[in-house]
């Protein structure tokens, strides 16, 4: 099945790194360029991005479709008081993504593949629960964010390394994977299980058709990676060093997509409710989102979704 839309899950393995605000002001951005763009918070819970734009009491929200009182996704679509840009919210969402059931999500993903936008933001919220995962596998396309903090970069570490993990999974079933996680273990050693480019070493001994298949999507993947509330004093050159951690140790590419600069005006900005682009358009944060958004919005080429069977 063939995404409408150019799919953007934002993750990041930690709550406070910045991904509603970097979700928010991506899609103002990309709306500001006459695309039309709609931001998904899935972020069920913890869900803000309706007053990052500026909607306090959002008429309709995600889980509305999903308790069935608005059958079709498109029709919990709010507007916003930005011109192209739209919202479903999570306001008023007491599920929690982690649990919802298998059917309900295979349903959201088939819904937001149909959604006809120009781009498709994701806020997916911190944590690595199957279904967030799941939610960042519906496209090629897909931004992680960290901050320069250790403990921030651990946790993006960690979320990459289970999607891909998660990617590999799709294709077997419980016994089957079972057997290949013992395998990896008996060749490799204890740990194996937790380093994909070992798992796909002995996917592709015994499964070397389903080892291509998998390893074309790798290759299709065009993650990107934003180091977010990067100081004055922090190592610029940070960002491209964790990507080229991810690719010595998990054997994954990741495209550096820059730094997003620390200012305290973002702060006063979202305590203002106002945009931040807007209001301090001059700072070196929003010249660094304008930089980002450039990369998002600009992006081609055809865009599948994965297909469960
Ligand atoms: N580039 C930045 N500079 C300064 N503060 C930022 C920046 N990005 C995010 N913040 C601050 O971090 C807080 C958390 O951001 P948020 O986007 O809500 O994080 P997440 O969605 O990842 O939990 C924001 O309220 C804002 O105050
Ligand atoms: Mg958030």
């Amino acid at each position: 099945m063939e995404l409408m839309a150019y799919v953007w899950p934002i993750g990041g393995g930690k709550g406070g790194s910045g991904k509603s605000f970097l979700t928010s002001s991506l899609g103002r951005l990309s709306a500001g360029l006459g695309k039309k763009t709609l931001l998904i918070d899935l972020d069920l819970g913890a869900a803000n991005l309706h007053t990052l734009v500026d909607l306090p009491y959002p008429t309709k929200c995600f889980s509305d479709f999903i308790r069935k009182k608005i059958p079709r996704l498109e029709d919990t679509v709010v507007e916003t008081p930005v011109e192209n840009l739209y919202l479903i919210s999570g306001a008023h969402d007491n599920l929690d993504i982690a649990n919802l059931p298998y059917e309900q999500k295979i349903k959201t993903l088939k819904a937001i593949a149909r959604l006809d936008y120009d781009h498709i933001l994701l806020d997916l919220g911190a944590g690595t629960s199957f279904n967030t995962l799941d939610f960042f596998l519906i496209s090629h396309n897909g931004i992680f964010v960290t901050t320069p903090e250790p403990t921030s970069i651990e946790n993006v570490y960690r979320l990459i390394r289970s999607i891909y993990f998660r990617r590999i999974r799709h294709c077997f079933n419980v016994t089957d994977f079972k057997a290949l996680e013992e395998a990896a273990d008996e060749l490799y050693g204890r740990g194996a299980v937790n380093r994909p480019e070992c798992m796909m070493e002995v996917v592709r001994l015994k499964y070397p058709e389903t080892h291509a298949q998998i390893q074309d999507d790798f290759n299709g993947f065009r993650f990107k990676l934003v180091l977010n509330q990067l100081r004055r004093h922090d190592n610029a050159g940070l960002g491209q060093q964790i990507c080229r951690i991810i690719e010595k140790h998990l054997g994954l590419r990741i495209e550096f997509a820059g730094n997003v600069a620390y200012d305290d005006h973002v702060h006063d900005a979202i305590c203002a409710r106002v945009s931040f682009l807007e209001r301090y358009p001059y700072t070196r944060t929003a010249g660094d989102l304008r930089e980002l958004s450039k990369s998002v919005v600009q992006t081609a080429g055809e865009q599948m979704l994965i297909n469960y069977s």
